[in-house]
């Protein structure tokens, strides 16, 4: 759930004077190899000691309702609204190596509230944007 962000980066966003090419280079001396920019903060989630949220009692619904409309293979063209299409939340293997950017776009925790995701209605709760988090953390079991 880290995000790229140095002690040198935050500096050189202080300063006004810092030359875009700096920015790039501290960037990727920092590691960011897979930035998307604006996709919020990291929400530091936590996996408790026994999870209790699996993909099947919870990852699996939370997709259905508040991301598969746009996020979906059987989603094409305008109907997406503009979802990338390589992010498709269909089924576990989709959503595993995407669960980085999930957190970043929809998660919630101790960190930050990523509300970015949905763009539209219905929107999860903050509760279940926690609940997400916290599946996350644990792997996304
Ligand atoms: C109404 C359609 C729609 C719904 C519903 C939707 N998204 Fe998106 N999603 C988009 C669009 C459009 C973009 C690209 C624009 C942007 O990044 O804001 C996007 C981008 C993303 C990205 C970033 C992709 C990248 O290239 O980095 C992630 C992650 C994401 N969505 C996750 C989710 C999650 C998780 C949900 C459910 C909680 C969700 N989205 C629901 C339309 C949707």
């Amino acid at each position: 759930m880290r995000r790229c962000r140095s002690r040198a980066y935050t500096d050189a966003m202080a300063s006004v004077r810092v030359t875009l090419g700096f920015l790039l280079g501290v960037g990727v001396l920092a590691g960011c190899e897979h930035d998307h920019g604006s996709g919020g903060a990291a929400t530091n989630a936590v996996c408790p000691p026994t999870p209790t949220l699996t993909y099947e009692n919870f990852g699996k619904g939370f997709m259905q309702t508040y991301c598969l409309r746009c996020h979906s293979q059987t989603v094409t063209s305008s109907a997406r609204k503009g979802a990338p299409s390589d992010h498709n939340f269909d089924t576990f293997a989709d959503i595993k190596p995407l669960a980085d950017h999930i957190d970043g776009y929809a998660g919630s925790g101790p960190g930050a509230t990523n509300t970015r995701m949905p763009p539209d209605t219905p929107k999860p709760s903050v509760e279940e944007r926690a609940k997400l988090s916290e599946w996350l953390a644990c792997s996304a079991i």
